[in-house]
């Protein structure tokens, strides 16, 4: 293929990630943002291996069937609640390319032009650097979402001196690396340096703020896709690796804001979060049960409920007769609306996904901000498998480490009825004050099995 070709290809396929990433920011949009992103990743994958920069094409074409089927599996596999751990290992993956590339740039270095030597050491450092933090990060990121990893932060000793410490030093290592033209112990040293400070400044983060670090390790994959762009000359990469990074720190800005917290402290593993006298799980008072029958009852007699559906609704599957009981209150009259907390379930845009799913109509399914205010004018409210996000302690209580954190004002309400099937804390690891309120109802068992009672009883 000519270079003139690919270059088209690749400006046609960078336009097509720019517009899967317009679409993918609205609900109604997201599916043709995903085939704009498909199609782009086709002609890019076309393109960068017809080019004449390739080589070895039966290796590329056995290495893509094995990841194609590895990826088809895992797709068809994975449940939606597991989404996020499964991003998190593709991060890895990112990560960990950008380090094999980094270093097979370095043997690959007598290959550079003489005038792009110095250049090219800096960009073999600096990806190397950025991939092994993206590598180790991911995987703690991986497994605190799927529990294998306390969720609690990690509190070492002078923490944030240790990260101070692993910057300062890799930068002198990078003085070192430049000096000695390109030795490879100052490189394999940074390596060891960069993978312990990814591991650490994930592991230093609370389970309540992983939706920042998800997209956060979002944005560092770009950069370290962009980097390995820069280290083989392929413009492509450079500019998709861009465009993560860049959304990828758009999100976690936004994901900051949402959940009040400040961007810089996230990012340097927790600054600042201190450690918290509250986060224990001990129950603080004595809560009341209530029946599903006693729920039907309650629901066919209010004119308002809102739903506040959580991790708990995605993991029992119970978004169907979530929908089911709505439709048939709102045939009752009954205005039924939901409140959608930025960071319920376990990742951005989840409880929407589920509910589009569902077929509950867009315009009952309102942001925090849109309903909070409603909430004292309200008859019941359903909190299907919810907990930090309607956790008043949030608001209350200065030490917990959910503190700061806007959350549904759901105790506000007439009735509150919490779906769930313990008393157990929610991710954070924080105990809920709203099960022990005067006019909180536990309603135990499991959320699809319990709504499908209520639907009965209906
Ligand atoms: P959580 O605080 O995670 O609580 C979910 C509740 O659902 C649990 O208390 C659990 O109690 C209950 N549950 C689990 N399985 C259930 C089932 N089958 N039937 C009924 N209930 C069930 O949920 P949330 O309010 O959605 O908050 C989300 C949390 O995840 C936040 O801390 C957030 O920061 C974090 N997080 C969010 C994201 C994103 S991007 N959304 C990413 C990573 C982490 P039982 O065990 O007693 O049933």
């Amino acid at each position: 293929m000519s270079q003139g070709l690919v270059t088209a290809a690749y400006i046609v396929a960078a336009i097509l990630f720019i517009l899967s990433l317009a679409g993918l920011a609205k609900q109604e949009s997201a599916k043709n943002g995903n085939y704009f992103g498909i199609a782009g990743m086709v002609i890019a994958l076309i393109a960068t291996i017809g080019s004449d920069h390739a080589s070895g094409l039966a290796w590329v074409i056995i290495a893509m069937i094995i990841g194609a089927a590895a990826g088809i599996y895992k797709a068809h596999k994975v449940e939606m609640t597991e989404m996020p751990e499964l991003i998190a290992l593709l991060h890895s993956f990112v990560g960990m390319a950008a380090v094999l590339v980094g270093y097979n740039s370095y043997l690959n270095a007598h290959t550079v032009a003489a005038d792009m030597h110095t250049i090219h050491l800096v960009e073999v450092f600096i990806g190397v650097f950025i991939g092994a933090i993206t590598f180790t990060g991911s995987l703690v990121a991986f497994g605190k979402l799927n529990g294998k990893i306390s969720s609690k932060p990690l509190a070492l000793p002078f923490k944030h001196g240790l990260n101070l410490a692993a910057i300062v030093v890799s930068a002198l290592l990078l003085t070192w690396f430049m000096k000695v033209d390109g030795s490879l112990f100052p490189l394999i040293l940074m390596t060891l340096i960069a993978l312990a400070f990814g591991w650490h400044l994930v592991a230093a983060i609370g389970g309540a703020d992983m939706p920042v670090v998800v997209s956060m390790l979002n944005s560092y994959s770009g950069w370290a896709a962009a980097a390995a762009g820069f280290m083989l000359e392929n413009d492509l990469l450079i500019v998709t690796g861009a465009l993560v990074g860049s959304s990828g720190a758009i999100l976690s800005y936004i994901m900051c804001q949402a959940m009040n917290r400040s961007f810089i402290s996230v990012i340097a593993g927790g600054f600042g979060s201190g450690s918290s006298s509250s986060s224990s799980e001990e129950e603080a008072g004595e809560h009341r049960e209530i029946q599903p029958a006693d729920v039907a009852d309650m629901l066919k007699n209010a004119k308002s409920v809102i739903i506040t559906p959580g991790y708990g609704m995605a993991v029992a599957h119970a978004q169907n007769a979530v929908a089911e009981i709505t439709s048939m209150l709102r045939r009752e009259g009954i205005n039924v609306r939901f409140g959608i907390h930025p960071v319920a379930g376990r990742l951005p845009g989840h409880m929407n996904v589920l509910l589009a799913e569902a077929k509950v109509p867009y315009d009952i399914v309102l942001e925090m901000d849109e309903i909070n205010d409603d909430f004292a004018e309200t008859d019941v409210v359903l909190v299907i498998g919810a907990n930090d996000t309607v956790n008043p302690a949030a608001a209350t209580d200065p030490t917990s480490p959910i503190a700061g954190m806007p959350v549904l004002h759901v105790w506000e309400a007439q009735n509150v009825i919490v779906f769930k099937r313990s008393m157990s804390s929610g991710y954070a690891g924080v105990q809920n004050p709203l099960f022990f309120n005067e006019n909180s109802y536990m309603c135990f068992g499991d959320a699809k099995e319990t709504v499908e009672k209520i639907q009965k009883a209906l």
